[in-house]
């Protein structure tokens, strides 16, 4: 299997240079190509449209994104051109050459209003302009022609690049308090897991076009993944986490997972969609629940 992966550099990214190479011949593209076989500009969409077609690889997994939800407000068309416009573009060339798209979203696509977890044919509403971008790259996919697979993730964390965990470990080193959301609900999902299930996906195959929602199981709120920070050594003399609303911090953006919403189904649900085309995933998912608390910290201590 030929693989030419997109975003080699960012936290899933990362990840997929260490899976992905078991199921055959992986080309690599960052930005500017610093460290990759490649590079591969998500601003100039028709020359990454050119670029799949001449490589002409099996598959395209496309982990590259404009991730800044706060700028995103004040860079919509940015946002817009590497979320929606360049995916577009990977769909055109994969309809014409044949390959599989493997495509990543987010949680972003839904308004966190639900009672219950978000299934992937609940209605999206967006609420912001990165949400807004994402779910127009997925339409553009859905719309392309190509053969693809659309994994919607949320609250991805890894040792490297910019995440909650690795915000919350420097600043409990920093300072003596902190204020930490209390009203937010998601699962805490690890870049390193997400790697290890596309890699399971595409070994097992995609017959039929899709969009499953890709967690770790389970869901909780941000403060107690943050409060696994607390009084465990992690540089500070932390008096501790005190919980805060997220509007609290006048974020522009409501986060999705508020209201109690958590979003997707978690591995176990993604595993049985997947059935029988991945029957491995049920047991890969049991061993990767959502770790909150002290577990989190510690596994990203030891990566
Ligand atoms: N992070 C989360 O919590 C989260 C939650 C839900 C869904 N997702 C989705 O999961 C996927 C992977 O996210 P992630 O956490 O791995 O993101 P990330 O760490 O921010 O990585 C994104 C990558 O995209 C690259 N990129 C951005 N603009 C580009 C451009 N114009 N041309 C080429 N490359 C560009 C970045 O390159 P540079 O390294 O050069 O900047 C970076 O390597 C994305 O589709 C994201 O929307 C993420």
């Amino acid at each position: 299997m030929r693989v030419l992966l997109l975003g080699g550099n960012g936290q899933v990214g990362r990840e997929l240079r260490r899976t992905l190479p078991a199921l055959g011949e992986v080309t690599v593209a960052t930005r500017d190509g610093a460290g990759a076989d490649m590079a591969a500009d998500f601003d100039a969409p028709p020359a990454l449209q050119a670029l799949v077609q001449r490589l002409a690889p099996d598959v395209v997994v496309n982990a590259a994104a404009y991730t800044a939800v706060d700028r995103a407000e004040s860079e919509p068309e940015a946002a817009f051109r590497v979320n929606a416009e360049a995916p577009a573009a990977l769909a055109r060339a994969c309809a014409v050459t044949g390959a599989l798209l493997l495509h990543y979203s987010t949680d972003y696509v839904f308004d966190g209003g639900n009672a219950r977890p978000y299934r992937e044919d609940d209605p999206a509403a967006p609420l912001g302009v990165y949400g807004a971008s994402k779910w127009a790259g997925e339409e553009a996919i859905r719309a392309g022609g190509a053969r693809h697979a659309i994994l919607r993730t949320a609250w991805v964390y890894a040792a490297h690049g910019r995440n909650f965990l690795r915000t919350m470990l420097q600043l409990a080193a920093e300072r003596e308090e902190l204020r930490v959301v209390a009203d937010q609900i998601g699962a805490p999902t690890p870049a390193a897991w997400i790697a290890e299930a596309t890699a399971h996906i595409l070994r097992r195959g995609v017959p039929a076009s899709g969009t499953w929602h890709l967690t770790a199981a389970g869901g909780d709120q941000l403060a107690r993944v943050r409060r696994g920070d607390h009084g465990r050594g992690a540089g500070s003399g932390s008096a501790g986490a005190l919980p805060a609303r997220a509007a609290d911090y006048q974020r522009r953006l409501p986060n999705p997972g508020a209201a109690a919403g958590v979003f997707g189904a978690g591995h176990r649900e993604a595993a049985r969609r997947f059935r029988p085309r991945a029957p491995g995933l049920a047991r890969r998912a049991a061993r990767h629940r959502a770790r909150t608390g002290p577990g989190a910290l510690k596994a990203l201590r030891r990566a």
